[in-house]
């Protein structure tokens, strides 16, 4: 499996704007077919596709229209989206332009995670830039009609904001909880128009869609998971970093990359992924098998597997908004459960009983957040029985 390597660094295959004047020379309805037929899927974690989530936006009758770039990067062990706006700002404004071309909004929002404050000042100057480059305002590149302005909204620390549905709320001025769907964003989204929200790498990727052609960008990654990822590696390897590989990497060729080749366990997607043993380090990144938002936190042989699962439950109780029952209560219980077995205070029964109490977390749960809160927990205790419960099943 072949590193994608250019050979100016990343992003350097592309020109800058180069796809926000393709998308302005075609019609919005082939900008989306463009991005459709590239096989595009969000990579903020649930891997909708870019193209009919745009298509939904645009077909909404609704003359005002948003388009949010999600940039509250929360998960655990996630920090490439802070490169792409660090770095790549321009791009990643490039990206949100053509998606609010594409969709037909007159304003887009970048939701900035309130942790990145720091980032502010900085990405602040670049719109000023953008203004006065004609890149944002009124009819930008000389593109009569097409009037786009993006606005930087702080998000207040919570992980939970970074749900679109919880982002919208919080950008309205309400706490950060999730709402009912449907109706779903596309259709009623901030203040009741529709909505497209996007994560940093969807857009970055979208302009480079637009500038390289779809073949160009499917010419990377499997059929079912087109193009590449941004991985963001930490923990036990000698070369953490973020990465951009080609989905279908394999874990093991990823290890091999970081140098984290002596790992026991990898724990792809972050608190809210899965923790993957050894045995299975032959398994693909990639939406049809392990799929992840960016986040890949490699364990080696000295790590207590216990531990690990008590630190992500630790996570979920903290962050659950609370807002339905098998989340609110079963995040608390998760953790009890776990402390007590490592004191030794935890019978067989009793761990059954939370492994399926995790497992109707994953059913009943209103958001993504409760649905995944278990997944660490049942991964771990799953595959690691010897060291969960010094024994060798469940
Ligand atoms: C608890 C929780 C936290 C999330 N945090 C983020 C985040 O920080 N960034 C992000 O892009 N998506 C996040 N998502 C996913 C968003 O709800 C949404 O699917 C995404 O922003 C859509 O963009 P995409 O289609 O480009 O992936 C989160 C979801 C959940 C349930
Ligand atoms: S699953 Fe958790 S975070 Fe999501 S709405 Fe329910 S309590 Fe809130």
């Amino acid at each position: 499996m072949p590193i994608v390597e250019y050979k100016n660094g990343m992003f350097s295959d592309i020109k800058p704007e180069e796809g926000l004047k393709k998308a302005l020379s075609l019609s919005r309805g082939e900008v989306i077919s463009i991005i459709t037929d590239s096989g595009l899927k969000g990579r903020g974690g649930a891997g909708f596709p870019c193209g009919t989530k745009w298509n939904l936006a645009a077909s909404a009758s609704d003359e005002e229209k948003y388009i949010i770039c999600n940039a509250d990067e929360g998960e655990p062990g996630t920090f490439k989206d802070r490169v792409l706006l660090k770095e790549y700002p321009n791009l990643l404004f490039e990206g949100l332009t053509i998606g609010g071309y594409a969709i037909g909004a007159k304003k887009g929002i970048l939701y900035l995670r309130g942790e990145y404050t720091y980032l502010l000042k900085g990405l602040l100057q670049v719109l000023e830039e953008r203004r006065k480059n004609n890149l944002l305002g009124e009819k930008i590149l000389g593109k009569d009609g097409f009037n786009f302005e993006i606005e930087i909204r702080m998000g207040s620390g919570a992980y939970i904001c970074g749900e679109e549905t919880a982002l919208i709320e919080s950008l309205e001025g309400q706490r950060g909880e999730p709402r009912n769907r449907p109706p779903f964003p596309v259709n009623t989204g901030f203040m009741g128009h529709p909505t497209s929200v996007n994560n940093c790498e969807t857009l970055v990727l979208s302009a480079r869609i637009l500038a390289k052609g779809a073949d160009y960008f499917k010419s990377f990654g499997t059929p079912k998971s087109t193009g590449t990822k941004l991985l963001s590696v930490s923990g036990d390897c000698k070369k953490p970093g973020v990465y951009e590989l080609p989905f279908g990497v394999t874990i093991k060729e990823l290890l091999k990359i970081v140098d984290g080749e002596d790992a026991k366990a990898v724990q792809i997607g972050g608190a809210s992924g899965f923790c993957i043993p050894k045995k299975d380090f032959s398994r693909k990144i990639a939406y049809e098998d392990v799929s992840t938002g960016g986040s890949v936190i490699v364990f080696g042989e000295k790590r207590d597997m216990l531990d690990v699962a008590i630190n992500f439950a630790e996570f979920f109780v903290e962050e659950s908004c609370g807002q339905c029952t098998p989340c609110r209560f079963g995040t608390v219980e998760i953790l009890k459960g776990l402390k007590n077995l490592k004191k030794g205070d935890l019978s067989l029964s009793m761990l059954k009983e939370l492994l399926s109490l995790g497992k109707t977390m994953q059913l009943a749960s209103k958001c993504g957040l409760g649905q995944s809160a278990p997944n660490a927990f049942i991964s771990i205790v799953e595959n690691f029985p010897d060291e969960v419960l010094g024994r060798e099943e469940v």
